[in-house]
């Protein structure tokens, strides 16, 4: 099941993959500054001095101070980019590419006036004993897969429930009623903190601008800083990245037909830090590394919840031929529930479709693939439309993949908060082992304080929110 990496094995060609752009990430970043004419100018006049100011390795610098271009690929370069090496020394591609052959610079010249090099025997499947890659995808599960899906988690992101918990409200009427429902899950999440978690949203007009809009967006970054929204950046951790399991992930998974945009630095806004908040609560570091995913609902045309779906089966089958550590892994969907942001139908919310959403998201994700954009905009307010980053967890579950259906561990619903209808749920793969006895302790607490003192178990919530 190991990743399919054919390319390797071409003769005398080294393929810029993730795991390359991650290596050769500084070497990459110094050859595109010397695409400013001042950079240029102060690179020729000392180049010592220059490269001081990059983090390269010590291999890398060498490479450069030797302008041996092989040195620099096998480094993680990319000849796009080193070629701005190349041009500030006033080479062309052709003298580029000849002084990586290990030919003069006229030899190499006349065999391309001749022809160009011949194929034959420079070619992979020239190679004895080469069989073409499998290109076909798995229906089923890895058994015993080193990285488990366990959990998949869902919940709203109200960038309101953030302020809320930055400025000391949870205690609150208004704010109890809706963090009471994440009681249990705080609890849950002390006893099955994962490795790491994919975490699902949409990005809000803040990474993301007018100039670039990716559909998914796959972090492959090391940390991510806490954006400024314009009410200054949150008070919380900034967010480690798993750099290795997210270019395993890319690779896998564009291979499996999803053009993700791969993104090395990014900021995180309410989308990905709120759920976070809600999960771990003030914490001075996040218990574990964290893989963003932000997708495109801001601009239309935005994906269907079935493609949304086709990639959560993509992200389990890049899982499942993970041979790294072992790992727990959690997938978390984010946004929604119904909720409109804009115009005279702002306020919209629909009791009805969103507990139908959730329905049909534990029992029946591929029926729920089949609703529309339409239906979301329409039943759930033009920002409802943020539920279909949901999918992406759900299609990734065992059952999906002929295994056991998920238990549902936990389901909270909630109107409001600000403008939105809060909408929570914690489902479990059977693989995972997942210890709910303390999380289900909290909620039979506040169960048999309601039956003493005759009140529903939501005003026992209210009347008492343990901190
Ligand atoms: C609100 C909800 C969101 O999901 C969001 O991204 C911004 C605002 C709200 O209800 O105020
Ligand atoms: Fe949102």
């Amino acid at each position: 099941m190991a990743l399919d990496k054919p390319y390797q094995n071409i003769p005398g060609t080294i393929i810029f993959d993730a795991d390359q752009a991650r290596k050769g990430y500084q070497l990459n970043q110094f050859s595109m500054s010397l695409m400013a004419p001042e950079n240029r100018e102060r690179y020729l006049a000392d180049r010592e001095a220059y490269l001081d100011e990059w983090p390269l390795t010590p291999a890398q610098r060498q490479a450069v101070l030797d302008l041996d271009l092989n040195a620099m690929m096998a480094e993680g370069g990319n000849i796009y980019f080193l070629s701005k090496i190349g041009a500030t020394h006033g080479m062309s591609f052709q003298q580029m590419a000849g002084s990586m052959t290990g030919m003069s610079e006229a030899a190499y010249r006349d065999m391309m006036i001749g022809g160009g090099r011949r194929p034959e025997g420079a070619r992979l499947k020239d190679l004895d004993g080469w069989t073409p890659p499998s290109t076909e995808k798995s229906e089923v599960m890895r058994p015993d897969a080193p990285a488990r899906f366990t959990s998949a988690l869902f919940t709203s992101h109200v960038p309101a429930i953030g302020a809320a918990m930055d400025l000391g409200k949870t205690e609150e009427p208004y704010w109890k009623k809706v963090f009471a429902g994440y009681e249990w899950t705080r609890t849950w999440a002390r006893e099955n903190t994962p490795d790491v978690i994919i975490l699902v949203y949409n990005d809000h007009a803040t990474a993301f601008d007018s100039n670039i809009i990716p559909t998914f967006v796959l972090g492959t970054g090391a940390h991510y800083p806490v954006a400024d929204e314009g009410y200054g950046p949150r008070p919380v951790p900034d967010v480690k990245g798993y750099p290795e399991l997210a270019a395993h992930i890319a690779q896998s998974v564009i291979q499996d037909d999803f053009d993700l945009t791969l993104v090395n630095e990014m900021v995180v806004d309410h989308g990905l830090t709120v759920p976070l908040s809600l999960v771990f609560g003030d914490v001075e570091e996040w218990p574990c590394r964290v893989i963003p995913l932000p997708v495109n609902v801001v601009q239309y045309p935005v994906p269907s919840g079935r493609r949304c779906y086709e990639l959560g089966k993509a992200i389990r089958r890049a899982l499942d031929k993970w041979d790294g550590e072992p790992l727990n892994v959690q997938i978390w969907g984010t946004g929604g529930m119904s909720h409109q942001l804009q115009g005279p139908r702002a306020g919209l919310i629909n009791q009805e479709w969103d507990n139908a959403f959730l329905d049909h998201l534990i029992a029946d994700p591929m029926g729920l693939t089949e609703w529309s954009h339409m239906e979301y905009v329409d039943e759930a307010g033009s920002e409802g439309i943020e539920l279909v980053d949901w999918l992406i967890a759900r299609g990734a579950m065992d059952d999906q993949f002929g295994g056991g259906a998920p238990e549902v561990n936990h389901r909270f619903y909630h109107v409001p908060a600000s403008n939105t209808a809060v909408g929570h749920l914690v489902i479990s793969n059977p693989v995972a082992v997942v210890d709910t006895a303390a999380a289900d302790a909290v909620e039979f607490a506040v169960e048999e304080r309601a039956d003493e003192a005759e009140i529903t178990p939501e005003q026992a919530r209210e009347a008492e929110v343990p901190a």
